[in-house]
C-alpha cells in the first residue's frame, strides 16, 4: 500500500491562508453537520480545526452561522435525502447571514450528486471532495477575500494521499480518533466507499505514534483508529497492523485502544496475539458480518465464508477469553432467500454478539450489486429486519442483564445529554453508564458498581 503525502509547501500554503483570513478578524462563526461514520467525524475534526486557527467560532445552530459545512455520507440512500433535505431549509437563513454553504465528503465524490447540485442547489457556494480537505482555507480565501463569484467545485477524481499538520480540534480531551489509513480496495459488490474515498493509503507510523504521544501528554486516555479496513493498515514492507497496535500500546498515557473496522479477511494471527498480550486494546471486536450466508458472502465478494467467519471468532476466543463481538449485517442483498436469512439468524445466535448494526440493503449508483438480479421487495427486507431486531434485542437485553451486581470501569465522557445532573461514561465493552457524582470526575477512570439495567444504558453508583 502506497504512502503518497501531501507535500510541506503545499500544506504551507494552506497555513498561509489561514493566516490571511484570520487578520480580516471579524467575528464569524461556523457551523458543521457531520453525517455518517467516525471517520467522517474524524474529518469535520480537521474542518473545525482550520475554522477555528482562521478566528471562526462554533455556531449553536445554523441561525447564527456564516459557514455551514454539509460533511456528507453516501453509504446509504436515506443518508443522501436527508442532506438534500437540510440544504432546502437554509435558503431564508442564508441570505439574512451572508453565508457561504460547503457541500463536503463522500456525497460530493458521486457524479450524480454534482448533477443535481448544479441543477438545483443553487445555494451552495463550494463543493469540495474526500481528496482534499486540507484544502478548505484556500478555498474559502478564493470566495471571502477574493470575492469570486462563480461556485467552487473542486473534486477530484485521483486517489487522495495522506496530510499531516493541519490543525484539528477535538470534541473531547479524554477520547480522541485518530485515522490512520483512508480507502478501501475490497470493493464489496453492494459498497460505495472504493469509489467516493478511493484506494487504501496508509499513514506513516511515526506520524500517528508521534500524534497519540502529543494526545496523551495533553490528558488524552483513550485512542479509536480509524480506517475503512484497519488490518490493511501496511505503511511499508514489513510494518504492519499488528506492529502498529503493538508500538501504540507502549505508549505511556493512553490506557484505551479501540479501533474500527477491521475486515474478517484480514483478521490475522499476529493481530490476535497483540491484542492478547495487551492489556490496553480494547476486547470489544468489532467483526462485520454482513450476511451469515456463505451464497451471499461470495455475491457479496466478501472473501471468506459462513464456516471460515465462525471459525476466526473460534480462533479469537481461544486466544482472547474476554473478547466480546459487535457486527455489520445487511438484510436483504439482491437473491437473499428466506434460507440465507436464517443462516444469518443462525450466526448472530452462535455469535452472541454485544451489539447488531442492522441495515437494509439499499441501492448504490455504480456498485456491482446494482445490476444483479432478483432485488428483494422492500416488504419482505422491512420484515426480515423485524425479525433480525427482535432476536438482537433479546440478546442485548440478556447481556445488559449480566452487568447488574458487577463493579466496572469507568471512564467518565461528561455530562449525560438528557439530565446534566448525571454524568454519563462507557465500561471497557463499551456500555454507557450513568451516575450521579462531581464533574471533577470528568475525564478520571473511576470504579462504578451497576444498579440496574435499561434499554440502552446501565444505571451505576460510585464504589
Ligand atoms: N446498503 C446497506 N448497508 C450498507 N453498508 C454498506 N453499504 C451498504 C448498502 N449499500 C453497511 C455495511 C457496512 C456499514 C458501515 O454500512 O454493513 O459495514
Ligand atoms: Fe465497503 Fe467492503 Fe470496503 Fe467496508 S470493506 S468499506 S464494506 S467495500
Amino acid at each position: 500500500m502506497a504512502v503518497a503525502t501531501v507535500p510541506e509547501d503545499e500544506i504551507k500554503k494552506q497555513l498561509e491562508y489561514i493566516d490571511k483570513i484570520k487578520a480580516l478578524g471579524q467575528n464569524r462563526k461556523y457551523f458543521i453537520v457531520t453525517l455518517g461514520c467516525k471517520l467522517n467525524e474524524a474529518d469535520s475534526e480537521s474542518m473545525a480545526g482550520m475554522l477555528e486557527k482562521m478566528g471562526y467560532a462554533p455556531a449553536d445552530s445554523f441561525n447564527d452561522a456564516n459557514i455551514v459545512i454539509f460533511n456528507t455520507c453516501s453509504i446509504r440512500e436515506n443518508a443522501e435525502e436527508k442532506v438534500f433535505g437540510k440544504l432546502g431549509e437554509l435558503k431564508n437563513i442564508k441570505a439574512q447571514n451572508n453565508m457561504i454553504i460547503c457541500f463536503a465528503g463522500c456525497m460530493s465524490q458521486e457524479p450524480h450528486v454534482i448533477d443535481k447540485i448544479k441543477k438545483s442547489y443553487q445555494l451552495v457556494d463550494i463543493v469540495f471532495g474526500t481528496h482534499n480537505i486540507y484544502k478548505l482555507p484556500e478555498l474559502l480565501y478564493r470566495k471571502i477575500v477574493q470575492n469570486e463569484e462563480k461556485r467552487i467545485i473542486d473534486v477530484w477524481d485521483i486517489d487522495g494521499e495522506i496530510y499531516e499538520g493541519i490543525p484539528v480540534k477535538r470534541e473531547s480531551k479524554t477520547q480522541a480518533s485518530v485515522i490512520i489509513m483512508n480507502g478501501c480496495n475490497n470493493f464489496c459488490s453492494y459498497c460505495i466507499v472504493p469509489y467516493v474515498r478511493g484506494r487504501e493509503r496508509s499513514r506513516a507510523p511515526e506520524d500517528i505514534i508521534h500524534e497519540i504521544k502529543e494526545l496523551a501528554k495533553d490528558g488524552c486516555k483513550e485512542i479509536l483508529l480509524l480506517g475503512q479496513n484497519v488490518n490493511s493498515y501496511n505503511p511499508r514492507e514489513g510494518y504492519n497492523f499488528a506492529n502498529l497496535l503493538s508500538d501504540i500500546d507502549k505508549i505511556e498515557g493512553i490506557n484505551t485502544i479501540k479501533f474500527t473496522s477491521p475486515h474478517p479477511k484480514d483478521f490475522k494471527d499476529d493481530v490476535i496475539d497483540v491484542i492478547s498480550k495487551s492489556n490496553k486494546i480494547s476486547r470489544v471486536i468489532h467483526l462485520p458480518l454482513q450476511s451469515g450466508s456463505t451464497k451471499i458472502l461470495k455475491d457479496m465478494n466478501r472473501g471468506y465464508s459462513k464456516e471460515e467467519y465462525l471459525s476466526l471468532a473460534k480462533r479469537i476466543k481461544e486466544k482472547i477469553p474476554d473478547a466480546l463481538f459487535t457486527t455489520d449485517i445487511i438484510v436483504g442483498f439482491p437473491g437473499e432467500t428466506e434460507e440465507d436469512f436464517e443462516d444469518t439468524l443462525d450466526v448472530v445466535r452462535q455469535m452472541d454478539y454485544e451489539q447488531v448494526f442492522m441495515f437494509i440493503y439499499s441501492v448504490r449508483k455504480g456498485t456491482r450489486a446494482e445490476k444483479m438480479p432478483n432485488h428483494i421487495p422492500e416488504e419482505i427486507k422491512s420484515e426480515r429486519f423485524n425479525r433480525l431486531k427482535t432476536l438482537c434485542d433479546g440478546m442485548t437485553e440478556i447481556s445488559m442483564n449480566k452487568y447488574v451486581g458487577t463493579i466496572q470501569k469507568v471512564l467518565v465522557e461528561g455530562e449525560s445529554k438528557t439530565n446534566k445532573e448525571v454524568l454519563t461514561g462507557r465500561t471497557p465493552s463499551n456500555k454507557i453508564v450513568n451516575f450521579e457524582g462531581p464533574k471533577d470526575l470528568i475525564g478520571k477512570e473511576i470504579e462504578v458498581k451497576i444498579v440496574s439495567q435499561h434499554v440502552w444504558f446501565l444505571k451505576g453508583e460510585i464504589v
